[in-house]
């Protein structure tokens, strides 16, 4: 870029010293219909749990839920994403309780869906909430086998559609799930249905909170480095979101969120298509740890999320979406 001016005749401070100026040249703002609320579900009634490893945090039972849904479309928050803890006597090595059309968020899709319109419903498409061993996939001869995963998971994309799902989020990383769940909806008439595709999922140490929060901490063997990605590695993302283009993914999920704004920006300049981050729950703790004990200031959580949008993002999943909603005027 041409130098544009030279000091004395240019101060760049002119463009900074009040808050109007400021507010006037912003490159990037926060909305609210930037947000994607998360919701833990868990059996029982009348239950709202909270989360050792996130403070501030709740899992609710499906009593409870319609509360959430109506603060969340108050507040304008244009989606919610469902994850459930399932009962660790349903889980088994196959992750069968994913396909029971009674599970929890069959159950928790349908009561939403029966009440609350203005607001989208979105549903994580993976095993690990389901399995014994914790992983995304089923476990046979000590390998998460790609195609044999792939066969449920579709199945299991069908079942949330049929729930109401919205959107379909498959966040585990198989090969080529992304076409062939888009094949199945479009055979089953479900081509309104959108996939928001996980394309760009690094095998992370950020995600432990989640882990604890859906109870397949204690569960999981080993890693998932044979199927998320490596953090090493920035070229690899663009492959993979060029793969779930061509299978039918209707918009991109890159996950984490702030570890990553590199692939973001590097995503978003290489194709035209809407990108989505995580803000994922180890990101979440360590923000709400610092605010709560005074290190840093609770505006970092507008600065966090303000920097996702500056890489690229057109809309964040964040533990933060309530609270961010309520006091966006006062934060920004
Ligand atoms: C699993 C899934 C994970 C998250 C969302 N879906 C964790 C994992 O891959 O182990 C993590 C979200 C977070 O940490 O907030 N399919």
């Amino acid at each position: 870029m041409k130098l544009l001016g030279k000091y004395p005749s240019t101060r760049m401070r002119r463009i900074r010293n009040s808050d109007w100026i400021r507010r006037l040249v912003a490159e990037n703002n926060l909305s609210v219909n930037d947000l994607i609320l998360p919701i833990f579900l868990t059996e029982g009634s009348n239950k709202k749990e909270s989360i050792k490893t996130m403070p501030g945090f709740y899992r609710y039972s499906i009593d409870r839920i319609e509360g959430i849904i109506n603060q969340a479309q108050k507040l304008k928050i244009p989606m919610v994403a469902l994850f459930p803890k399932v009962l660790k006597n349903k889980k088994d090595n196959m992750g069968n309780e994913a396909l029971n059309e009674k599970n929890l968020i069959c159950r928790a899709l349908k009561r939403i869906k029966k009440n609350s319109k203005n607001i989208g419903i979105m549903c994580d498409v993976a095993l690990d909430p389901y399995t014994s061993h914790g992983h995304d996939g089923v476990l046979i001869n000590g390998e998460i086998h790609n195609d044999k995963t792939i066969e449920i998971l579709v199945q299991q994309a069908l079942l949330q559609a049929e729930m109401g799902a919205d959107i379909i989020a498959p966040s585990d990383m198989m090969d080529g799930r992304i076409g062939k769940i888009r094949k199945a909806l479009d055979t089953n008439q479900y081509t309104n249905t959108k996939i928001i595709s996980y394309a760009v999922k690094y095998a992370s140490n950020f995600y432990g909170p989640f882990r604890d929060a859906i109870g397949s901490k204690s569960n999981l063997k080993g890693d998932k480095k044979t199927y998320q990605m490596d953090y090493k590695n920035a070229n690899e993302s663009l492959r993979e979101v060029a793969l779930d283009i061509k299978e039918g993914a209707d918009m991109v999920m890159i996950k984490p969120g702030l570890p990553y704004l590199d692939i973001i920006r590097m995503v978003k300049d290489t194709f035209r298509i809407p990108i989505l981050s995580y803000q994922v729950s180890g990101e979440y703790a360590l923000i709400q740890n610092g605010i709560k004990n005074k290190i840093i200031d609770k505006k970092a959580i507008i600065e966090s999320l303000i920097s996702l949008k500056r890489a690229g993002s057109a809309g964040i999943v964040t533990y933060f979406a309530i609270e961010v909603a309520k006091n966006l005027r006062k934060f920004n």
